[in-house]
């Protein structure tokens, strides 16, 4: 995908989007290279690279440093950046100001999560021409608020509130909305009722499109990972199976060979 409008000629279409996280060159080369649509470039950074507990370490500074690795090698995919915990939360002109550093760093749209109190920010970035993703149900940059990593939407009260907040984002011109973890029942309610594509992440089969993080599908994840993560390889034995092999051949004197030498 190139543009914004690709999303909803796919729901249209009733074809699913395919969107990984990239938070560097090398990685975003090989996103690109491949056939899923488009990149997110998502704070999750501050925990997959940088080793925080939560995503909110992550700071505009942050952010552009990593826009600017993927964009450069992203190669026409589509580029989606995270707005940064409390950036759109000071106001118009600050949250403008954020969005001005994601896009001069390759941006072509950003994400933020929830709605309710900057209303007037996601109005003002979409009149402005820059795309919007909203993000509802677990939303990281609230962790504290919602007593932890937990599934939301679980009630009706909680659930009629995501399902109406999917529609604010729609009026206010959001392009998509990433739904993570809610009940697949409550997520495919959503998605019926919206024009806007939806795409999901622990919200099952029904969303319009999927995202993952991109260590999770490669299976360099540590740790246990939640239900909803599918491991495509085994990326860690992989890549400590090449790391002793290497360390072997070294040893051995195995490496370098002949060939790999300067005469
Ligand atoms: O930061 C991120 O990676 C995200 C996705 C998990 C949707 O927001």
């Amino acid at each position: 995908m190139h543009a914004v409008n690709e999303f909803a000629r796919a729901k249209a279409a009733g074809r699913k989007i395919s969107v990984v996280t990239a938070y560097d060159a090398w990685s975003a080369r090989l996103v690109a290279r491949s056939n899923v649509d488009a990149i997110l470039v998502g704070d999750s950074a501050a925990m997959v690279i940088h080793g925080h507990d939560t995503t909110l370490p992550a700071t505009l500074g942050l952010m552009a440093m990593h826009t600017r690795a993927v964009a450069h090698a992203a190669d026409g995919k589509f580029v989606i950046a995270d707005l940064p915990f409390l950036s759109y939360r000071k106001g118009v002109p600050a949250a403008m100001t954020a969005v001005g550093v994601l896009v001069r760093n390759g941006a072509q749209a950003v994400k933020l999560e929830g709605v309710d109190g900057h209303e007037d920010v996601i109005g003002q970035i979409v009149g402005s021409g820059v795309p919007v993703m909203g993000h509802l149900g677990l939303t990281p940059q609230s962790v504290n608020g919602l007593s932890g990593f937990r599934v939301q939407g679980r009630n009706d009260v909680d659930a009629a509130k995501l399902a109406s907040q999917a529609h604010e984002l729609e009026r206010l011109g959001c392009f998509a909305i990433v739904l993570e973890c809610m009940p697949a029942a409550l997520a495919a309610r959503i998605t019926s009722a919206l024009t806007i594509p939806t795409i999901g992440i622990g919200a099952g089969p029904s969303t319009d499109g999927q995202v993952l993080v991109l260590q999770d599908l490669w299976g360099v994840d540590s740790g246990p990972s939640p239900r909803f993560v599918r491991h495509y390889v085994d990326g860690e034995a992989v890549l400590t199976n090449a790391l002793n092999e290497y360390d072997a051949d070294v040893k051995e004197t195995r490496f370098p060979a002949p060939e790999e030498t300067y005469s």
